[in-house]
This record gives structure tokens, C-alpha cells and sequence, in this order.
């Protein structure tokens, strides 16, 4: 069985969890493979929201293995965190059991987060995820696998500790790292986690050989990518599909299925160029920001908001050549009288139909928005019963006139089918395309 590729297709945030919720029952394998806690998950079932920041979506199918990738930057003190919140939830200690964190995942310590407590750039969200990054691209980084081989090399460790002050001193940075309490802190995740560490690699590659089906999941999103994003406004890792065997330690002929994760609008956190952005105090923008909920999982901060933008998702697109697009949150669009998307953008007076390279030329691009009509609001059971009614064979097709003419207009200019759309935070509320990937039976779980 192949591998499927689940990824955020605008700057994050798009509703990735729930894609993987629903596929994850039929797969046997869930793989975070970049990133790290900067991420956040929300997965809402039988009411009861589970927000995850490192444990793959993929957690809430029993049957699922998981696994913490070598593309990731993972920190053990939020992954220790995260594990006893679902062990007082469910009762299950997944760890060395169906959970798995590769040797070579690099690991975030303290010492990261401080260092990342110094931007006033890019608007991190300070979980220490590009020093760690940064340490494990200047080949001086700690992985899972090296951790137990540096154990009681004390002149190893204070001298590590020595180069870490010394980076944290260039920031203005006063607090210390002392060489006893990293030691401690190493010692402490060896125990924790040693069940755990595993060459996942092998492992997946064999499980692939097995007929097991590898669900990969993305976090962020394309206009996040270090190398392809709104740079420097970006994360650290790659985002997009090329990454997502790389980052599993499998190869890419594996992939058969690419699903691009998409909002009906556009969000993003943090700083950075944002061409479609509305206003948060009032109108559209505002409405998308109170009925979307649009706060950051990680960090709590307000989501700037905007129209969709095709230039971004055709751009995504272009990266990681979807099989699917799945439409997010279309709900919170519902009561608005007009729709818009942005076809392409206004640079100093010329009409271009791509994301400019650099971040100051973006800033000065305007959208060019082509309008739709909008469709009534309706409140959450409403919009289950829709889901529900769509289950009865029509799907995607039974929706009502002016949301399948705006999304036949997304599939018109991505060129990418719309294979689901969710109408709702919960698993329920989701509207598959007939017989395709995300028709799959639909349960009100709990956890
Ligand atoms: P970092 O990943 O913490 O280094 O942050 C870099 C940029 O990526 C900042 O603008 C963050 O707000 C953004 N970012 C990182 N992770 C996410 C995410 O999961 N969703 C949305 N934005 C994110």
C-alpha cells in the first residue's frame, strides 16, 4: 500500500487535524515529519476538543501507529506533556507501544527556547523551533539517538552548555544554561523516552513492504516553507510534499495521494506580507475572525484574516501537485452577501498571476478579486444536517447553488478537485465528494 500526503496549502492553519482524523481509521501508520510544537492541532469529537501540538492527528484511530519523524524538531517536555493528557483522557500510554520517535529527530531543549524568545522579526511562536533547526543545520545539534552516547561525557556536555551561553550572550540574552542541569535534563529524557526511540525509517519502509497504508502528515503549510514560502516570514523546515517522505525517512515513490488543505479564506499568524488581509474590526475580516474562531492554537494570538487567495494556492499547488483539495471552515462564510477571491495581484501597476520571491515586493502587491455570490448562514446543526443529508449519495453535488459554483470556481482555477469540505469544527460536519477519498464512514467518537 502507498503512502498519502496530507498538507496545509496556504501559511498554516487550514484544518489539517481533521483531514487526518478522518482519513487516520484507515491507515495503519500516522507520521508527523517536520516541524514541532509549533504546530496545533484541534480535533472536536463527541464534545470533547483535543488540541495537540506534537502527538500526530492521527492519534484518535486506536489501530494507528504513530510516529514522531526525522524531519521534526521535537521537544520532550511538551511531548511528555501531551502524552499524560491523553493517558488521563483515554487511559492509553501509546509510547514504545504504537508511538514512536525516530533517532534522528532533533531535540529541542531549553536552551532553544531561549534563544527563540529573542525574535522581534518574523514573529515566531517561541517554541525554539528554527534555533533547533539552525543547530542541527550547523551539525552541533543534539538527536534522540545521541543522547544516550554523550551520557557521561561530562566534558562534552560543559562544553556544549559553554556554546549555547555563548549564543545566548550575542542576544542579550542573561540567563544561563549550567552543564549539571542539561546533564540532568539529557538523563531525564533518556529514561522518559527510550522505550520510544526507534530507527522509524526501516520501520515505515518495512511496514510500506507489509501492504501498510502511511499517512504523512503536514504541519504548517506551503507559504510557510523555509525554501518556497513569503521568506523571511516563514518557519524552518519544509513544508510541502517533497519533504514528506524525506522527512519519514521513506522515498517519494511511495506517495500516491496529495490532499491540499485549504480554508474557504485565508489566515495567517504572525508577521509577514499578507495581500488579501481584511480589516479585524468590523465586516468580512471580523466575521471570519469571530465565527472562525481564528486564534492561534499554539500561542492564543489573533489570526489575521482575508478573501482567498488563488495566487497563493496555485502557487501551493505548483509545489506539491494535489490530488485533492479539501475546503475548510465554508461555514464561516455563511450571511456575507458577497465572495471574493483573489486572482492575482496588482505589483507597481503590472498584473502578475505569481507570489513574488521577495517579501517586500509581495507587500506591495494588491489583489485583483473577482466576486461570487454569498449563501445564508446557518447555525451548526443546520450545517450537520447538510453534511448528513450529503451522505445519502450526493455528496459534494447535493450542496446548495452558490457554494458549488464558488467551489467549482476553486477547482476551476487550481485545476485540483475538491475531494471534501467541512461545514463545522465537528468530525461530523464534513462534506465528501461521492466515492472519493474522504467518503469513508463517519462516526461521532469519543475519545
Ligand atoms: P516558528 O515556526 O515558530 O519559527 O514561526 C515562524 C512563523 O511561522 C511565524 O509567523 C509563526 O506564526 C508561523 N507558524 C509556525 N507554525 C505555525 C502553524 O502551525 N500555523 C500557523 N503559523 C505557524
Amino acid at each position: 500500500m502507498p503512502a498519502r500526503v496530507v498538507l496545509g496549502a496556504q501559511w498554516g492553519d487550514e484544518g489539517k487535524g481533521k483531514a487526518i482524523d478522518q482519513l487516520a481509521p484507515n491507515s495503519q501508520w500516522a507520521v508527523r515529519f517536520q516541524g514541532g510544537n509549533n504546530a496545533g492541532h484541534t480535533i472536536v469529537a463527541g464534545g470533547t476538543t483535543l488540541k495537540m501540538h506534537l502527538l500526530p492527528s492521527g492519534i484518535t484511530a486506536r489501530d494507528c501507529n504513530l510516529v514522531l519523524g526525522c524531519g521534526m524538531v521535537v521537544d520532550p517536555w511538551v511531548l511528555d506533556r501531551e502524552l499524560s493528557e491523553w493517558a488521563e483522557l483515554t487511559g492509553e500510554s501509546p509510547e514504545g507501544k504504537r508511538l514512536f520517535i525516530s533517532e534522528r529527530a532533533a531535540v529541542i531543549l531549553p536552551f532553544h527556547r531561549l534563544y527563540d524568545s529573542a525574535d522581534e522579526l518574523v514573529g515566531t511562536t517561541g517554541r525554539g523551533i528554527g534555533p533547533a533547526y539552525r543547530d542541527r543545520t550547523e551539525r552541533v545539534g543534539l538527536r534522540f539517538v545521541d543522547i544516550g552516547l554523550i551520557l557521561g561525557r561530562d566534558t562534552e556536555i560543559a562544553e556544549i552548555s559553554e556554546r549555547m551561553n555563548a549564543q545566548l550572550s550575542t542576544v542579550g540574552i542573561e540567563e544561563k544554561i549550567e552543564p549539571e542541569q542539561l546533564k540532568s535534563d539529557l538523563s531525564w529524557i533518556h529514561q522518559r523516552f527510550s522505550e520510544a526511540i526507534r530507527a522509524t525509517g526501516p520501520m515505515l519502509d518495512k511496514a510500506l513492504a507489509r501492504g501498510e497504508q502511511v499517512l504523512l502528515e503536514g504541519a504548517q503549510g506551503a507559504m510557510l516553507d523555509i525554501d518556497q514560502g513569503t521568506y523571511p516570514f516563514v518557519t524552518s523546515s519544509i513544508t510541502c510534499r517533497a519533504n514528506a517522505t524525506h522527512g519519514a525517512g521513506i522515498h517519494p515513490g511511495h506517495i500516491d495521494q496529495c490532499y491540499g488543505i485549504t480554508k474557504a479564506y485565508t489566515t495567517r499568524v504572525g508577521n509577514g506580507p499578507f495581500p488579501t488581509e481584511l480589516s479585524l474590526e468590523d465586516g468580512p475580516g471580523k466575521q471570519m475572525s469571530v465565527v472562525g474562531h481564528e486564534f492561534g492554537t499554539t500561542t492564543g494570538r489573533p489570526r489575521r484574516t482575508g478573501w482567498l487567495d488563488a495566487v497563493a494556492l496555485n502557487e501551493s499547488q505548483r509545489l506539491n501537485g494535489y490530488t485533492g483539495l479539501v475546503v475548510t471552515k465554508l461555514d464561516v462564510l455563511g450571511g456575507l452577501e458577497e465572495l471574493k477571491i483573489c486572482t492575482s495581484y496588482n505589483l507597481d501597476g503590472d498584473e502578475i498571476d505569481h507570489v513574488p520571491s521577495s517579501s517586500e515586493e509581495l507587500a506591495r502587491c494588491t489583489p485583483v478579486y473577482e466576486s461570487h455570490p454569498g449563501f445564508p448562514a446557518l447555525d451548526e446543526e443546520e450545517w450537520i444536517e447538510m453534511a448528513e443529508e450529503s451522505r445519502k449519495g450526493g455528496g459534494i453535488d447535493s450542496l446548495p447553488s452558490p457554494i458549488r459554483s464558488y467551489l467549482s470556481r476553486i477547482e476551476e482555477i487550481t485545476g485540483v478537485p475538491v475531494v471534501s469540505v467541512g461545514v463545522g469544527p465537528d468530525r461530523l460536519a464534513s462534506v465528501a465528494s461521492a466515492g472519493g477519498p474522504f467518503d469513508v464512514e463517519m462516526s461521532e467518537a469519543t475519545f
